[in-house]
């Protein structure tokens, strides 16, 4: 098992990494005296695989719980879900020392830690994620939110978990898309800040692909360690957290103008990292144009998109400038120089992202 810790002072905590951990979880409680009365969160479809595995560890260790279930889906992931779980704890009296366990993917996550931070001014809670994205980002650094109608997690807070337990033996019964929008973040991390690890992906393709749960420990590992040394210079988004919002701007606006059902998330951000390297090429930002062609073999190894045939680029202007424009705010990109180096600049200009936009397919 592999331990990463995450060094923010009184809220410092670690991330735990291995196969089949899940079934450890109620002595690992224990172990790390983060007693309490217990209440897991999951929805339908990880509890199939998984819920029986963690309450039996519960139960050996002695532990009183009550599980809650949240449907599946992005849109559950809103205040009238989180009420139903403030109910239940109220009604069972759950107290300040009490814990919550998310087990399943980011939404889940960002639901239960939400919760978490606003039941009796914070309790805390333990992050059981089950897919990569959530194991190699939303479990790590304590964003949590819900969803508004208005748009994506427009309440929340930064509320950093007790502990991660990230079970990588989880990620073999993953759909392969929700695998490769994971692996999305696992490139973005390499290309941002270690050259090394992007060339250890590079090398073990194969081994991603079938989730083999050895390299799998190694990924996720890399990459918290990665964003724990990111979060721990910058817990609240100042300045250097914002690098790992590289390839976002465009991906974020292929979500919005497709109701967020066009694309998983990694994938288009996988096509935005695409499009900011172009960026930064022209901007002779990107030193060395082979990042590009390697980027692309990369994400087309993983099924991820690497155009924008027959998206609206008037769309996808607005979407990324309509909120900052509506805020008196400046667009801040990610922009590669090398790989293991990006730089935050403002200074893009509407006419060169649409140049992109239209090499990439965009229409008109
Ligand atoms: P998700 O939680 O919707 O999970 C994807 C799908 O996989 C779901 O249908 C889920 O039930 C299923 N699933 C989960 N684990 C499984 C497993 N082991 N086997 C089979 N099926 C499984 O999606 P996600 O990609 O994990 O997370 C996306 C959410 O995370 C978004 O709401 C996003 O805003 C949030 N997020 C948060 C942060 C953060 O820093 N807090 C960062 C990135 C994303
Ligand atoms: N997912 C970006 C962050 O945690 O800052």
């Amino acid at each position: 098992m592999e331990e990463i810790r995450v060094d923010l002072g009184e809220r410092s905590y670690s991330i735990l990494i291995g196969d089949g951990i899940i079934e450890d979880t109620g002595e690992i409680i224990r172990e790390w005296e983060l007693d309490g009365k217990v209440l897991v969160v999951t929805n339908p479809t990880v509890a199939e695989w998984y819920l029986k595995p963690l309450t039996d560890s519960l139960i050996a260790a002695g532990f009183t719980f009550k599980v809650v279930m949240v449907p599946d889906g992005e849109v559950y992931k809103n205040l009238e879900e989180a009420e139903k779980i403030y109910n239940l704890l109220i009604s069972n009296q759950y107290d300040r020392k009490s814990l919550l366990i998310a087990l399943g993917g980011g939404v889940i996550g960002d639901l239960t830690g939400f919760v978490a931070a606003t039941y009796l001014r914070g309790v805390r809670f333990i992050q059981i994620p089950t897919t990569l994205l959530a194991q190699v980002d939303a479990s790590v650094g304590g964003k949590v939110a819900v969803n508004h109608p208005r748009g994506k997690n427009l309440i929340g807070s930064f509320y950093q978990p007790s502990l991660v337990i990230s079970d990588v033996g989880t990620l073999l019964t993953l759909p392969e898309t929700e695998l490769h929008s994971g692996v999305a973040e696992v490139i973005k991390h390499g290309l941002i800040m270690d050259e090394n690890y992007f060339q250890f992906i590079c090398g073990e393709i194969q081994l991603i692909r079938e989730a083999n749960p050895g390299i799998m420990t190694w990924i996720v590992a890399g990459s918290c360690n990665i964003k724990s040394r990111i979060v721990e210079a910058d817990e609240k988004e100042s300045s250097l957290r914002a690098i790992l919002n590289y390839g976002h701007t465009i991906g974020h606006a292929l979500e919005t103008i497709t109701d967020y059902t066009g694309f998983k998330h990694g994938a288009a951000v996988a096509v935005g990292m695409i499009a900011a390297a172009k960026i930064a090429w022209q901007l002779e930002v990107l030193k060395d144009a082979s990042l590009i062609d390697q980027l692309i073999e990369l994400c087309g190894d993983f099924n991820l998109p690497v155009r924008i045939d027959g998206f609206s680029i008037e769309s996808i202007i607005e979407a990324i400038y309509y909120d900052k424009k509506m805020a008196h705010g400046k667009v801040n990109w990610i922009l590669p120089c090398e790989i293991g180096k990006v730089i935050i600049s403002a200074e893009v200009s509407e006419s060169l992202v649409r140049e992109v936009l239209k090499e990439l397919g965009g229409s008109k």
